[in-house]
């Protein structure tokens, strides 16, 4: 970010940086928890619901990508040591369910995560409207993407 593009955020960078960081977090541990649910995922519906959890981990992944490039764009440093993760994350990391092949209660685990999602890009983007226009694309952006996580997930708990 250049000098003007700092002299107009109408918020602390440092403030900003700690909350997209917290964020970035919450994206990983998101990714790690989905990916890892689509690999050991077992039972009669398995297939689909392998392939959702693998698409979504994905999605998870190129959040933590897109906040780490704010990041760095304003000047900040991403976590650099995965033991940060947790400590700096919204929420503690959720465990998997124990018995692989229980799709509802998985289900149930990634809703949950989605709804937490939502919450913290809802406040960062409320925090940053009309004064951090950039920051504010980004979350929106992230935002609208966990609303439809949530909704599809939703969606399969209803069948
Ligand atoms: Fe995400
Ligand atoms: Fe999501």
């Amino acid at each position: 970010m250049g000098k003007q593009a700092r002299a107009i955020v109408d918020l602390s960078l440092k403030d900003l940086v700690k909350d997209l960081n917290k964020a970035y977090a919450d994206e990983w541990l998101a990714f790690y928890l989905y990916w890892y649910m689509s690999q050991v995922v077992s039972g009669k519906a398995y297939e689909g619901i392998k392939q959702f959890l693998d698409k979504i981990a994905k999605d998870e992944l190129e959040h933590a990508q897109e906040l780490a490039d704010l990041i760095c764009k304003m000047g900040g440093l991403p976590l650099a040591n995965p033991m940060d993760l947790e400590k700096n994350a919204n929420a503690p990391y959720m465990m998997p369910p124990k018995n692989s092949s229980d799709i509802n209660r998985i289900i149930r685990v990634v809703t949950e995560a989605e709804a937490q999602a939502i919450d913290v890009y809802n406040k960062i983007a409320k925090k940053t409207f009309g004064k951090d226009s950039v920051t504010y694309q980004l979350v929106t952006h992230i935002l609208s993407e966990e609303v439809d996580h949530e909704e599809m997930f939703e969606n399969l708990l209803e069948r």
